[in-house]
């Protein structure tokens, strides 16, 4: 368990509390049976229509140009932190239905449940997941040849644990503070907006 396990007001599962998104990762290759978990905890996420839009491009450090791929595509800062990491993955959304080629206004936010599944199946295996937005769609879509009905969303990077010693003053400091959240009076509503449960 991490010391950045959340100071939750109720309490939650485990896999919930305790994951978080460092920058310091240790220099350990993550087997491929246990990506392919991860991925399969994604793949069964719930989706508008069942259209499953959600597509993921896995890098793993010194095994496929995908790693350099994603890694290339980020900014500067990401890029950084990020070459620690044995993983990269470049998360997809299809932005049209398959069934009518019609708009999918939820492609984003399924993508987004898929990765929630992803990153908390991870956690089940001791392995982190950190998103990013930080990085060029276009330079994504470039080098993978991704097509136009496809929109490129976040980059991740995953692996185990590693020493924040690793990292910049500024990225220690931040990997070493405390998780702050909205209190959940100001995100969960009973009786009208803003009005307390
Ligand atoms: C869609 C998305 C984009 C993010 N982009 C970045 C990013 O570009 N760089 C970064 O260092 N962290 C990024 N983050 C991480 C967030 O800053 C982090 O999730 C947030 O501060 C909450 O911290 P926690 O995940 O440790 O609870 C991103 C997270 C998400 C979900």
């Amino acid at each position: 368990m991490s010391n950045k396990s959340a100071e939750t007001a109720y309490p939650i599962h485990e896999l919930i509390k305790n994951r978080w998104s460092p920058r310091a990762f240790a220099d350990k290759p993550v087997a491929l049976d246990v990506i392919k978990s991860v991925l399969e905890a994604a793949r069964w996420a719930a989706s508008c229509f069942n259209e499953q839009p959600w597509r993921f491009i896995v890098g793993i450090k010194g095994q496929n140009d995908s790693y350099t791929g994603i890694l290339n595509s980020m900014v500067e800062f990401n890029q950084k932190w990020a070459q620690n990491a044995p993983v990269l993955i470049l998360a997809c959304g299809k932005k049209v239905f398959t069934h009518n080629q019609k708009p999918n206004r939820h492609f984003s936010y399924d993508v987004g449940q898929a990765a929630a599944s992803l990153s908390l199946q991870a956690m089940a295996e001791n392995l982190y997941v950190h998103q990013m937005a930080g990085f060029s769609p276009d330079k994504a879509r470039e080098f993978f040849d991704i097509p136009e009905d496809y929109e490129a969303i976040t980059t991740m990077a995953m692996g185990y644990l590693g020493d924040p010693d690793i990292l910049d003053e500024k990225s220690k400091a931040s990997e070493l503070g405390t998780r702050t959240r909205r209190p959940l009076s100001e995100i969960c509503f009973g009786d009208g907006w803003e009005k307390a449960l």
